[in-house]
């Protein structure tokens, strides 16, 4: 039976108490407080309307999950023409849509990334390359980064930096290690004749947009070589154009063994995910073809969608413009920092993966809340409240980042001037001051 709206219920009333009751309450509550308590309506490009029709520019675009916008017409007209004659495909058989993927992959990655196993999402796409590592070189320990992000599956959660994720489900995995992000002497010292993997985001993004130092990916090349452990660069969010290079590791001209993509490869459309690795690692996996499997990964709608996105990106010359426009949002920021100290520590970022760090953690919620009022959609990090992620699609235009840059002004504007969150219409009372627990958490 088809739920209905009661009397004087709004679609997004009615979407919220649904949640609430069947999903989780206190996410609604902490969304509510963050003034993120946006129902999704309409998508079209840079742009979302919640369902009450109030008009956002998207700053956080799923984490990064929308680097040709939403709803691209070419990749939505890729799907249309998709669904009429493919379904996912048979995971089992060869098929000419991840064959065609697979081979755009290998053109596009680093040098001598050429192989790909596909999988659904992130967290399966390093979970794939933690144990690629693992069987490869039969060696069990991993080395990741404090404050990193890998996803909530097996061994990505056990690569997690950030101990409240990991807590409830311990044991995890054994022979997970983790170092400081950007500190080369502890991951000498850590690393070893057992290391089978150092992985590592190359910006990292749920921990507050740490752009990797310079020489780091460098020396953590030369520690791998030395000891013979795999270097693997988790790419989830920084991959296709975000910071003005296909890949985030070619800031530096290190070759990884193993990166991860997802996220924006789907288009904003599907769900699919990739690790793409070196023909000497696919070596262990001649003999054994079926040692990883995935029924939806790589689905054939999926690989016909990303195709038209990877597309997309190379014909509207989107890593150009992620670097162009990733400039002047930058350069805005800085001049907005100067004119506020008072709330921005700091400017971080490279091309359009950008963070504002704020004076403190609770700013990141109460920005969150004024951005919203201002009609910007942004959310602060999960393992840092105080730094502000701003993401907008690589579509964005020279008028959208004034335009996000007049809003952030205005935004910091009203909170400096006590201007709180408004009474909540269902509760009739004012809503409780934002929390810095939870928004901004996960992908
Ligand atoms: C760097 C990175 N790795 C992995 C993941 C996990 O991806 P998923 O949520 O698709 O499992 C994310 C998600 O935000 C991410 O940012």
């Amino acid at each position: 039976m088809e739920a209905s709206n009661g009397p004087g219920v709004t679609a997004r009333e009615q979407a919220l108490a649904d949640f609430a009751r069947y999903v989780n309450p206190q996410k609604v509550r902490v969304m509510r407080a963050a003034g993120l308590d946006v129902v999704e309506g309409r998508r079209d490009g840079a742009w979302v309307w919640d369902l009450d029709g109030r008009r956002f520019l998207d700053c956080f675009t799923s984490a990064g999950s929308f680097n040709v916008g939403r709803r691209h017409p070419r990749v939505v007209a890729a799907m249309h023409e998709a669904v009429d004659h493919l379904d996912h495909g048979n995971f089992l058989l060869c098929s000419a849509q991840k064959a065609a993927l697979a081979r755009k992959l290998a053109e596009i990655s680093p040098e001598g990334l050429s192989c790909t196993t596909f999988g659904t999402g992130g967290g399966e796409a390093v979970d794939f390359a933690l144990k690629l590592a693992r069987g490869a070189t039969r060696r069990a320990k991993i080395v990741s980064m404090v404050n990193g992000y890998h996803g909530h599956t097996g061994f990505a959660l056990s690569a997690a930096g950030r101990d409240a994720y990991r807590a409830p489900f311990e044991p995890l995995m054994e022979g997970f290690v983790r170092v400081p992000f950007g500190d080369v002497g502890a991951v000498r010292e850590a690393v070893d004749e057992d290391t089978a993997a150092v992985i590592l985001e190359p910006v990292q993004g749920e921990g507050g947009v740490v752009v990797s130092p310079a020489g780091y990916l460098e020396a953590l090349r030369e520690v791998c070589d030395s000891s013979g452990a795999m270097l693997v660069v988790d790419e989830i969010q920084t991959g296709f154009g975000r910071t003005g290079r296909w890949f985030a590791s070619e800031h530096s001209g290190v070759l990884p063994d193993i990166m991860t993509v997802a996220k924006s490869l789907g288009g904003s459309l599907v769900s699919i995910s990739a690790t793409v690795y070196t023909e000497e690692l696919r070596e262990f996996l001649i003999p054994n073809p079926f040692v990883h499997l995935s029924t939806f990964g790589g689905s054939d709608l999926a690989c016909a969608v990303a195709l038209a996105t990877i597309q997309v990106i190379e014909e509207e010359n989107l890593v150009e413009n992620a670097a162009r426009m990733g400039a002047l949002l930058i350069d805005g920021l800085r001049t907005l920092a100067r004119d506020r100290p008072e709330v921005v520590a700091e400017v971080r970022g490279v091309g359009l993966m950008t963070g504002l760090k704020y004076r403190d953690d609770s700013m990141g919620p109460r920005m969150s809340f004024q951005l919203a009022q201002h009609g910007v959609l942004a959310v602060y990090t999960g393992n840092d409240p105080s730094v502000m992620r701003i993401m907008p699609p690589l579509t964005v235009d020279a008028d959208q980042v004034a335009f996000l840059l007049e809003s952030l002004d205005a935004a910091m504007a009203d909170m400096l001037s006590g201007k709180g969150p408004e009474p909540s219409r269902d509760r009739g009372r004012p809503r409780r001051r934002p929390s810095s627990s939870g928004a901004g958490g996960g992908t």
